[in-house]
């Protein structure tokens, strides 16, 4: 039996959601360009497509809209867990337990999609909840009449964001919805293999997703930019971190082999958030670490993935650093879950295997002799 550490080069299934060319850079949604949706599109329609397989006609839209900013509301004993942990838990902790209460509080059977759209429309108000306790702040209640972007961005603030910050979370939020078998959609699928229920597929999802080689990543980048201080240090830095073996964070990728075209978009919007001194100077020092990065470890493949710039977007949007990987969360229960959805309807359990390296035959020892 052949031994694939990490499952690199296995497939374990067939999908019609996403296709990445690792080589080219490229990112396809159900056969459209992220370039595309990221330039014509929105949230609520790209999840449309990644959920139902298609775009929507303007009525399908309508409903859809209406139907996902229905369900932001979060029950009491949610809202009082969150309040009572904000500010101390982790984040991603903290998300991981309030999805596992939503399944707790939902006894309905079936429905996978619809359950999906709940999650959804409630994790943004989940991840408010949490930034605004800990800054001491009032709690916003979501308004149904704002669009999915709009409506987080407003919780966060408690103002209405201009249309320009509303579209940059809007793409971000796109950019992050599925990525194919990555980490934390597979632990999703040996969850849902066993035919267990979607809550219980998301939350093993959100603990995949919280290690920094995946989802935690995009903290670590902006933590590294801040450590550095000035584009000056950046050399020092990365030959200093190279060279004692750790890794440049926001780095590398199995799949790619090139620039990770959801980090491309994401620049650009770094770039067109770099107003204030802060964000300016950290959006130069992380352009100095691609650029000598790339020099030293583009001819292994290595490259900017996506979360290298969307922290540094996050924060100049005014999310808390460690609150990046549940927006991460936020978007990806939408791949999630339509990745459970297509796996279900031709369901095999997952049950690798392992190579036995240890001794057999062994003669047990009573406690007294050993
Ligand atoms: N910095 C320095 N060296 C690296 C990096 C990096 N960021 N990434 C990979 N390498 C080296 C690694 O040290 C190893 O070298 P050697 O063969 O000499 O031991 C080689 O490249 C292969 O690494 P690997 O870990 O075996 O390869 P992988 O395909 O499992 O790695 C990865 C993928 C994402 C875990 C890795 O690139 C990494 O740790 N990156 C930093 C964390 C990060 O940015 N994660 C976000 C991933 S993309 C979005 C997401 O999924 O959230």
């Amino acid at each position: 039996m052949e031994l694939r550490k990490g499952l690199e080069d296995i497939a374990i299934k067939e999908t019609s959601i996403t296709y990445i060319d690792g080589e080219l850079g490229r990112l396809y949604y159900r056969g459209y360009s992220i370039f595309d949706l990221a330039s014509f599109s929105n949230f609520e329609e790209v999840a449309y497509l990644l959920w139902y397989g298609k775009l929507p006609t303007r009525h399908e839209l309508d409903d859809f809209k209406s139907r996902l900013a229905e369900e932001r509301s979060i029950s009491e004993d949610i809202s009082t867990f969150v309040k009572r942990t904000a500010k101390f838990g982790n984040p991603m902790d903290i998300l991981r337990t309030t999805v596992s209460m939503m399944g707790l509080e939902d006894r309905s059977e079936g429905d996978l999609i619809g359950k999906a759209i709940k999650m959804t429309a409630k994790i943004p108000t989940i991840i408010s909840l949490i930034q605004r306790t800990r800054r001491n702040q009032e709690f916003v209640e979501p308004d149904p009449s704002l669009s999915h972007s709009e409506n987080f961005l407003y919780m966060i603030r408690g103002e209405r964001p201009s249309p320009s910050d509303t579209r940059v979370l809007d793409v971000s939020l796109m950019l992050h919805m599925d990525h194919e078998m990555n980490a934390s959609t597979m632990a999703c699928l040996v969850v849902a293999s066993t035919l267990s229920d979607i809550y219980s597929s998301v939350v093993a999802g959100i603990s995949a997703l919280k290690g920094p080689l995946h989802g935690g990543a995009n903290s670590e980048a902006l933590k590294q930019f801040m450590e550095i201080e000035t584009p000056d240090n950046v050399e020092k830095y990365v030959m200093n971190k190279l060279s004692s073996g750790q890794r440049l964070m926001g780095f590398g990728h199995r799949i790619y082999k090139t620039m990770d075209p959801r980090a491309k978009i994401l620049k650009e919007y770094a770039n067109q958030l770099s107003k204030n001194e802060e964000i300016k100077r950290l959006f130069e020092i992380a352009n100095r670490v691609e650029e000598i990065g790339i020099k030293i470890l583009g001819k292994r493949g290595i490259y900017p993935n996506v979360d290298f710039y969307s922290g540094l977007v996050f924060y100049a949007m005014g999310f808390d650093p460690d609150l990046f990987p549940t927006i991460f969360a936020s978007a990806r229960v939408i791949g999630w879950t339509a990745h459970v959805d297509e796996y279900l309807k031709d369901n095999k359990l997952i049950r690798p295997k392992a190579i036995y390296v240890g001794d057999l035959g062994k003669r047990y020892v009573p406690i007294e002799e050993r």
